[in-house]
């Protein structure tokens, strides 16, 4: 079975000029978003997740931001050749989600004037059908009385409503994918539930795609289909959710799966942890940039590790965990 690639990223570097010089901050990254699934882009604080995410949404921050090479399509379209006409693109067929709705959203405008405002750039009609439109977009993400709540302002809402209200602005474009960069951080577990609830039965009414950014493999095992771990700008590894569970090669993998608090288990403190820290963009060592925190870093990790590629999956590592 051959799955439809609706977004592809190949090779992509980007780097930041700051006060101590150029940062490459995304390294020769890829991976592929097919139609209609939900894919996990995982790895810690600082590794290069929302600079990928705003990079697709053309967002990076300019001049200091810079893609430095490779490839970003969808559906063929180069979305980082400045020649295509990327605002129709991105405002209608990209369409992302942040972690704090309460930045995102303006304090002091009604949720309705916010949402038609959205709809309005994208439907021609009349008002009322904007309106109608908001009421429907509301009521479909979950937001109990939808004609009431378009009247109230974003503080007047649960933050978990807002973030509902945000998925609602979202979908306002009809997008065939949505971006999702840690959606549900900010909201506690039950209502974390919910929204991914939500995404996965978006995912399936509308046959939207999603990459699903967070720092927690546990989130991901509960919404994706497949995943991309990344560290330090690099790809680790690549899998569907269940081979990855089920075997990680990489060790940071394994590190941050044995790391995920299970609902039976010991106490938070007792958990194990990824020993040291992330070395600075600054001064990032060669060869594999996970070496000086890995139980297994032998002589041959100071050479970066070729990415190997067996059937689906994909992993940067010299020793390779689970292999046998
Ligand atoms: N505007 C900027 N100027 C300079 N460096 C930046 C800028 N934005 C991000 N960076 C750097 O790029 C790297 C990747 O940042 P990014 O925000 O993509 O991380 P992330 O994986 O999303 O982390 P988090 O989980 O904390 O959201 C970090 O080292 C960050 O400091
Ligand atoms: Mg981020």
């Amino acid at each position: 079975m051959t799955e439809e690639k609706l977004l592809e990223i190949s090779d992509l570097s980007i780097d930041f000029a700051t006060d101590e010089g150029v940062l490459n901050v995304v390294d020769r990254l890829s991976f592929e978003v097919n139609a209609g699934e939900i894919l996990g882009l995982v790895g810690e604080s600082g590794c290069g997740k929302s600079v990928t995410a705003l990079t697709i949404m053309g967002l990076l921050p300019r001049p200091s931001g810079r893609v430095t090479r490779g490839r970003v399509t969808l559906s063929g379209l180069d979305l980082v050749d400045e020649g295509t006409d990327l605002g129709t693109v991105r405002g209608n067929r990209i369409a992302m989600v942040f972690q704090e709705p309460m930045t995102a959203l303006n304090p002091v405008q009604r949720i309705g004037a916010q949402l038609i405002e959205a709809i309005a750039l994208h439907d021609t009609g009349t008002p009322d059908l904007h309106l109608a439109r908001a009421v429907e977009l509301l009521a479909r993400v979950g937001i109990p009385a939808p004609d009431q709540r378009l009247k109230e302002y974003p503080h007047q809402l649960s933050g978990g409503m807002r973030q509902r209200v945000m998925i609602a602005i979202a979908l306002a474009s009809r997008p065939e994918l949505l971006i999702a960069d840690e959606p549900t951080t900010a909201l506690d577990v039950t209502i974390q539930a919910q929204i991914l609830d939500l995404l996965l039965e978006l995912q399936a009414d509308y046959g939207l795609s999603i990459i699903f950014i967070t720092h927690d493999l546990g989130v991901i095992a509960e919404i994706a289909s497949r995943v991309v771990v990344m560290y330090a700008g690099r790809i680790a590894e690549e899998a569907s959710t269940t081979d990855l569970f089920r075997n990680a090669h990489h060790p940071y993998t394994r590190g941050l799966i044995d790391s995920i608090p299970r609902m039976e288990s010991v106490p938070k403190s007792v958990l194990p942890t990824i020993d040291g820290i992330v070395p600075t963009l600054a001064d990032m060592p060669p060869g594999c940039r996970f070496r000086n925190r890995c139980g297994y870093a032998s002589d041959v990790c100071v050479e970066e590790p070729a990415i190997t590629r067996i059937g689906l999956r994909r992993f940067s590592c010299h020793h390779p965990l689970g292999m046998a």
